[in-house]
C-alpha cells in the first residue's frame, strides 16, 4: 500500500492550481439522472470518490466519458438497475445522492443504507422524511431503503429541515426540479456546492430561486435537458494548501480558489496572522510573521468548514498560545488528535472540544491516516517537523485530493509517494 514520505521544514513558495471540488461534482455527476443528457462537466478532477461515482452510475445505465477534466455523462434510454448496491455506498456515502434522481425520474429506487463512518453514524432519515413528505413511501429492507414515488410522481412540498444537511439539501433540490407543483426548502445548506448544483440544474432547465440563501423554492417541470457546466474549484483543496502555505512560513498563490467560497476559513486564517489576498485569478496566501492561537468553532457554511478542522488543528499546533476547536457537525472528528501528538503535538480534548497548545516544533514520526482530512491534517504537520514523516493509508488522501504530493512538491516541499 502507498504511503507519502515527508522531510518537513522547507516554506512553501509559488503557484498551486486547485481543482474542481469533489463535493461539487459528485452530485453534479448524480444530476444527471434526472436527463437523457448530455450533461457535460467541465473541471471535474481526476480522484478515487468520482471514479467510484462513475462505477455507481454506469451501473444505473449511464455513460461515461471521459478527456482530462471533462465528463460527459449520457442516460440515452430507460436506467438499466434503480439499485445502489451495498458496495458502492460503503465505500461512499454520496452514492445516496442517486437517490432523489432516481425517483423523481423512474419513481422508484432501492439504496443501500450507508451505515456509520469514521466520523460518525451520519444517518439520512432528513433524505427520507424529506421524499416522504414529497409523497414518497420508503420500505427498509435487508439494509436497503426502498423507495417509491406516488403514482402520478413525486408531489411538490414544504420542507423544513430541523438540522442543516448538504446531502439532504441536494437530493431533494434535485428530486423538486421533476416533482409536481413547487417544492420549498427551509433552512437549507447554503455551502458553495450547493449553488453549484442549483447553477447546473437551471442550465438543465430546472425553475430554481433563492440561489444562496437558505430557503430554495423550486417550480418543478416535466423535463429537464442536456448540459454544460463547469464544476466549481474545491474551496477544501484550496484552504487546506493556505494552511500549508502558513505552517511552513511561505506564500503560495492558490490558482482560481475564490474568497467567497471560503466563508469563515478566510476571517480565521487571517486572526491566526496569515494574510488572505485575492487576485483576478486566485488567492495569495502568505504567513506574515508568527502565528497566533486562534479559537475556532465549526458550523454550516458560511461558518467554519468541518472539512477544515484537521488542517486547521495542525497549524494551531505551532502557533502562539493555546487554540480551542470545537466541532459541532460530527461527533468523531477528532481522529487525528492521537496522530499529531505522536508529532510532538500538545492537544487535550473532551467530548466535541479540543485545546491545542503550540509547540515551538514538531517531530516527524510514521502516522496513519484515518479520514480524507484527518490524513491531509498529517501531510502539513510533516510539512512543518522536523525529520522524516510518513504517512500510512494513503487510500483515503486519494479519495479528495488530485496528485496532492506532486502539488506540493512543485512549490518546494520535500514529498515523495512510495509504493508497497
Ligand atoms: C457533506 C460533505 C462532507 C462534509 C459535510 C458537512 C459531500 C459529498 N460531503 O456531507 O464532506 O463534511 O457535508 O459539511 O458533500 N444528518 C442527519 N440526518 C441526515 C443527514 C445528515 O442527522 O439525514 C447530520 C449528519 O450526521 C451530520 C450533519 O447532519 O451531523 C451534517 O451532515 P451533512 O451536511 O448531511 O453531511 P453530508 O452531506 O453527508
Amino acid at each position: 500500500m502507498d504511503r507519502i514520505v515527508i522531510r518537513g521544514g522547507r516554506p512553501l513558495n509559488g503557484t498551486i492550481p486547485i481543482s474542481g471540488a469533489k463535493n461539487a461534482a459528485l452530485p453534479l455527476m448524480t444530476a444527471a439522472l434526472l436527463s437523457d443528457g448530455p450533461l457535460v462537466l467541465e473541471n471535474a478532477p481526476d480522484l478515487a470518490d468520482i471514479a467510484t461515482m462513475r462505477a455507481l452510475l454506469e451501473q444505473h445505465g449511464l455513460s461515461v466519458e471521459h478527456d482530462k477534466a471533462t465528463r460527459r455523462l449520457t442516460l440515452s434510454g430507460a436506467a438499466t438497475s434503480l439499485e445502489a448496491p451495498y458496495d458502492i455506498v460503503r465505500k461512499m456515502r454520496a452514492s445516496v445522492l442517486v437517490m432523489g434522481p432516481l425517483v423523481a425520474r423512474f419513481g422508484e429506487a432501492r439504496v443501500s443504507l450507508p451505515g456509520g463512518c469514521a466520523i460518525g453514524t451520519r444517518p439520512v432519515d432528513l433524505h427520507i422524511k424529506g421524499l416522504e413528505q414529497m409523497g414518497a413511501v420508503f420500505d427498509l429492507e435487508g439494509g436497503y431503503m426502498h423507495a417509491k414515488a406516488p403514482p402520478g410522481g413525486l408531489r411538490g412540498a414544504r420542507i423544513i429541515f430541523p438540522q442543516v444537511s448538504v446531502g439532504a439539501t441536494e437530493n431533494l433540490l434535485m428530486a423538486a426540479t421533476l416533482a409536481d407543483g413547487v417544492t420549498e426548502l427551509v433552512n437549507a445548506a447554503q455551502e458553495p456546492e450547493i449553488g453549484d448544483l442549483a447553477m447546473c440544474l437551471m442550465r438543465m432547465g430546472a425553475r430554481i430561486e433563492g440561489i444562496g440563501t437558505a430557503k430554495l423554492t423550486v417550480e418543478g417541470v416535466k423535463r429537464l435537458g442536456g448540459a454544460t457546466h463547469p464544476v466549481i474549484p474545491d474551496r477544501i483543496e484550496a484552504g487546506t494548501f493556505a494552511c500549508a502555505a502558513a505552517i511552513t512560513g511561505g506564500s503560495v498563490k492558490l490558482e482560481g480558489a475564490r474568497l467567497v467560497d471560503l466563508g469563515a476559513v478566510a476571517r480565521v486564517l487571517r486572526d491566526a496572522g496569515v494574510d488572505v489576498a485575492e487576485r483576478h485569478d486566485g488567492l495569495q496566501v502568505t504567513r506574515l510573521n508568527g502565528l497566533h492561537g486562534t479559537d475556532v468553532m465549526t458550523e454550516p457554511f458560511p461558518g467554519f468548514a468541518t472539512d477544515m478542522q484537521a488542517q486547521f488543528m495542525a497549524l494551531m499546533c505551532v502557533a502562539d498560545g493555546a487554540a480551542m476547536i470545537t466541532e459541532t457537525i460530527f461527533e468523531n472528528r477528532f481522529m487525528h488528535v492521537p496522530e499529531l501528538m505522536r508529532m510532538g503535538a500538545r492537544i487535550k480534548y473532551h467530548g466535541q472540544s479540543a485545546i491545542v497548545r503550540g509547540v515551538p516544533k514538531l517531530s516527524g514520526a510514521p502516522v496513519m491516516a484515518t479520514d480524507l482530512r484527518a490524513s491531509v491534517s498529517l501531510i502539513l504537520a510533516g510539512l512543518a517537523a522536523q525529520g522524516e514523516t510518513i504517512v500510512n493509508r494513503v487510500y483515503h488522501l486519494d479519495r479528495g485530493y488530485e496528485a496532492v504530493e506532486r502539488k506540493l512538491a512543485a512549490v518546494g516541499a520535500q514529498i515523495e509517494r512510495v509504493g508497497g
